[in-house]
């Protein structure tokens, strides 16, 4: 048996579920912290085809487009209510200098992609397109400045260029390049996995090196930049112990970021993204989990030094990483997206909502065609992964106030391990509709749970569901809807409990509303 919020992981497992209630006690009158909308973010890098090809495909292009960026690709981001977009990396943005992303396009300078793939990047797609993207998707910008091989100067200038409505040069030259107005950056990133690829600095030498590059962030015009550090790796509690224990560093960052993939096999025995066992299934789901763990372990020591919560956890890359599909440049990372991959996702977005009061931001790795993407594309045809649909079923989430769960569930055990069977979360949302988020990790046992509603009562429910009949089906360019939401109709509502009966590996979304 497991209770939510202390997940058991590597023990001996209890090998008996018989007689456990599976149970979701929601608390309805006593809303709690708002879910961030920005939690159900996205991460774009010039990466294999995320950028070109799946977003940029140019004015010129036979691909149907609006400047250059690719319609279908477009009109199913705007589906999901994407809130914000991070760009333009990842290990990229620390060797990508934004002068050379600006200008007439045949003049913009072309160089070597030296962390994927060894590529030539033409710069095509620079701050123009992308604050267009932006601006079509009516979504907040989160662009990441280069400290591992740029400059405090080239950091502050492409500040200046985008967001000051001042007559500077950098503002002249702004609108040489066809943008009379400023544009609106909300989130600014200081640097990405400088304890690695950005630089391989250590956890001091960066706290001091972003109070510098922080010191030139200035804030133009009315905008006013969320600048987010450069934060850990997985467990690594004392990176984040070391820029948090600083105290002039109180007011240099507003949020720290947070990276966790979910690698089961290890980095170097990756499984494949379709075709594993049930095993392979067990162990993403329990490396999954670990995101608690994770969060948790930071919460606590930005607890020590921020007990008002002033600074927030930005988890700007998340997701399972297998291994790339065969035939495909390794350095591109491009994967197949399967029903697992749906489960994740679901898991991910119920801790989050759960870690409301500290995590701010959370972007999936990556938009499209890279990692667990929401969306594949090839020449003019589009395909929406299952991870796609979960983000479309918990977008009810965005903006809504967390509601108190408390969770008893059977496991779901391999072997001498056991993880919750059932990842779940609620919120209200502000008229009052409350949506439940479940998911059933075991792939052949279909699992009722009884979920009393406490404070309210609500007398018309509705939901959906996404499964599958096998844990490795995936949409392709021939076949693309063999995973796709489907109206549910397992639930009883009756005296203000409710009733769900989650089918073997599912997700399902549930509104509640009084008519
Ligand atoms: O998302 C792929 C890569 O993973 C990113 O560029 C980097 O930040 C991380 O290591």
């Amino acid at each position: 048996m497991t209770l939510l919020f202390s997940a058991v992981f590597n023990v001996n497992a209890q090998k008996e579920n018989a007689g456990i209630a599976n149970q979701l006690v929601i608390i309805a009158n006593n809303a709690g912290p708002v879910i961030s909308k920005d939690n159900y973010g996205h991460f774009s890098e010039h990466l294999g085809s995320c950028i070109y090809g799946g977003i940029w495909v140019g004015t010129e292009s036979s691909i149907p487009n609006t400047y250059g960026i690719r319609n279908d690709v477009l009109f199913a981001l705007r589906e999901i209510k994407i809130p914000n977009l991070r760009w333009p990396g990842g290990c990229f943005a620390d060797t990508y200098h934004w002068k050379d992303g600006i200008g007439p396009q045949e003049k913009r300078a072309s160089i070597i992609n030296t962390h994927w793939g060894g590529v030539t990047e033409d710069n095509s797609f620079g701050t123009h397109e992308f604050m267009k993207f932006i601006e079509l998707l009516n979504c907040d910008a989160y662009i990441c400045g280069n400290v591992g091989s740029g400059t405090v100067k080239e950091m502050a200038e492409w500040v200046e260029y985008m967001t000051s409505g001042s007559d500077s040069p950098m503002t002249r030259l702004r609108k040489e390049n066809g943008r009379e107005e400023p544009w609106k950056v909300k989130y600014f990133g200081i640097g990405n996995e400088n304890w690695g690829c950005g630089g391989n600095m250590t956890p001091d030498f960066y706290s001091d090196i972003m109070r510098q590059y922080s010191t030139y962030l200035r804030n133009f015009s009315g905008n006013s930049l969320y600048r987010i550090a450069c934060g850990a790796s997985d467990f690594d509690f004392e990176w984040t112990e070391t820029l948090m224990k600083e105290p002039q560093n109180r007011y240099m960052f507003q949020g720290l970021s947070l990276h966790y993939y979910s690698v089961p096999g290890g980095w170097g025995n990756k499984n494949s993204a379709t075709n594993f066992t049930e095993d392979d299934w067990f162990e993403t789901f329990r490396l999954n989990y670990e995101m608690d763990r994770i969060i948790k372990g930071h919460k606590a020591v930005m607890d020590r030094y921020d007990p008002g919560k002033t600074k927030g956890i930005v988890i700007d890359e998340w997701g399972n990483w297998f291994e790339v599909e065969p035939g495909t440049n390794p350095g591109f990372l491009y994967q197949q997206n399967t029903l697992r991959d749906a489960i994740t996702a679901a898991i991910h977005f119920n801790i989050f909502n759960r870690h409301a009061d500290r995590v701010i931001m959370a972007n999936l790795a990556q938009i499209v065609n890279v990692l667990q993407a929401v969306i594949l594309t090839k020449d003019d045809k589009m395909v929406l992964t299952p991870t796609y649909h979960v983000f479309r079923m918990f977008r009810v989430h965005q903006d809504a106030r967390l509601l108190q769960t408390d969770l008893v569930c059977e496991d779901y055990i391999m072997g001498e391990q056991a993880i919750p069977a059932i990842s779940a979360s609620a919120s209200m949302d502000k008229v009052g509709k409350i949506h439940i988020s479940l998911a059933n990790l075991n792939p052949s046992k279909e699992i009722t749970v009884t979920c009393p509603v406490i404070g309210e009562t609500y007398n018309s429910v509705s939901g959906e569901v996404l499964t599958a009949p096998e844990m490795n089906a995936f949409n392709s360019f021939d076949n693309p809807e063999v995973v796709k939401p489907a109206s549910f109709k397992g639930y009883k509502l009756k005296d203000g409990i409710l009733t769900v009966a989650m089918p073997p590996k599912s997700i399902v979304v549930l509104e509640l509303k009084k008519e």
